[in-house]
């Protein structure tokens, strides 16, 4: 059967955040052969985080010059365009060629929020055919915005019509106080009643809370799968739709 797959894979998943400009390829290579397999009988809009290469660079222009100006647009998307394009050459071992989509030439952020015009990610996936996207700084108003891959797997979500997406991440779900992973609950729960706490490592976008907060976008009735990308295995199952051996949130 013919599905639509969208998944963010976490920064953390295929970076070790503490080391900057670090690329975890045997965990890239795993998950490829699962993203491969997956995409013979189904389209995939997959989507990066920054990882140590997004949020190191952010990190360096932000010390270097206080905060980040426009003209730094140009120096960030290098960073990412490079990080995708090593990502998407592990990918074609397993036969998996995305179309890029550049969220830098179709995105901007002014008056308060950002706007994406993703006709032609929208176009390519309604004729099957396999997109990655990624967190990205975009031309704004007030200097470099920082357009995050839970922002646009959100954005991607909401105009492909998908009632369930992924997130692969580098724990085994979201922790309640006690450390214990939270199988299922509703995003109103969670944003009520869960301290949720930063990430670790280099994070210019905000942690965990700020991702959990993005969700509030998405259509009443998604679901999201927080799964460990580490586990390839359980990526896959939960992919395949058998089961979310994570956190599954009801937005
Ligand atoms: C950050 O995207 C993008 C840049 C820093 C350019 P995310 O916030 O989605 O990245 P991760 O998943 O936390 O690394």
């Amino acid at each position: 059967m013919n599905k639509i797959i969208v998944a963010k894979i976490g920064g953390s998943v295929f970076s070790d955040k503490s080391k900057p400009y670090s690329l975890r390829e045997t965990i890239i290579h795993r998950l490829s052969e699962i993203f491969g397999k997956v995409s013979k009988e189904n389209t995939l809009a997959l989507v990066l985080g920054g990882g140590s290469h997004g949020h190191a660079i952010v990190q360096e222009l932000l010390e270097k010059h206080g905060k980040l100006e426009n003209w730094h647009v140009p120096i960030i998307n290098r960073v990412m365009e490079k990080l995708a394009m090593k990502i998407v050459g592990l990918m074609e071992y397993n036969d998996l060629r995305p179309l890029i989509i550049h969220p830098h030439s179709t995105c901007f952020f002014a008056k308060n929020s950002y706007q994406c015009n993703f006709e032609v990610a929208v176009q390519a996936v309604k004729r099957k055919i396999h997109i990655l996207s990624y967190g990205d700084a975009i031309v704004s108003d007030r200097g470099a915005y920082i357009l995050s891959g839970d922002d646009i797997t959100v954005e991607l979500a909401l105009k492909l019509g998908i009632d369930r997406i992924f997130y692969l991440s580098n724990v085994d779900g979201i922790m309640d106080q006690t450390g214990r992973v939270i199988k299922e609950t509703s995003l109103n729960y969670l944003l009520n009643n869960i301290t949720i706490t930063g990430s670790s490592g280099i994070d210019v976008t905000g942690g965990m809370r700020k991702k959990v907060e993005s969700l509030t976008k998405l259509t009443k009735g998604t679901e999201v799968c927080i799964v460990n990308g580490l586990k390839p295995e359980i990526v896959r199952s939960a992919l395949l739709g058998t089961r979310c051996k994570g956190t599954l949130i009801h937005v």
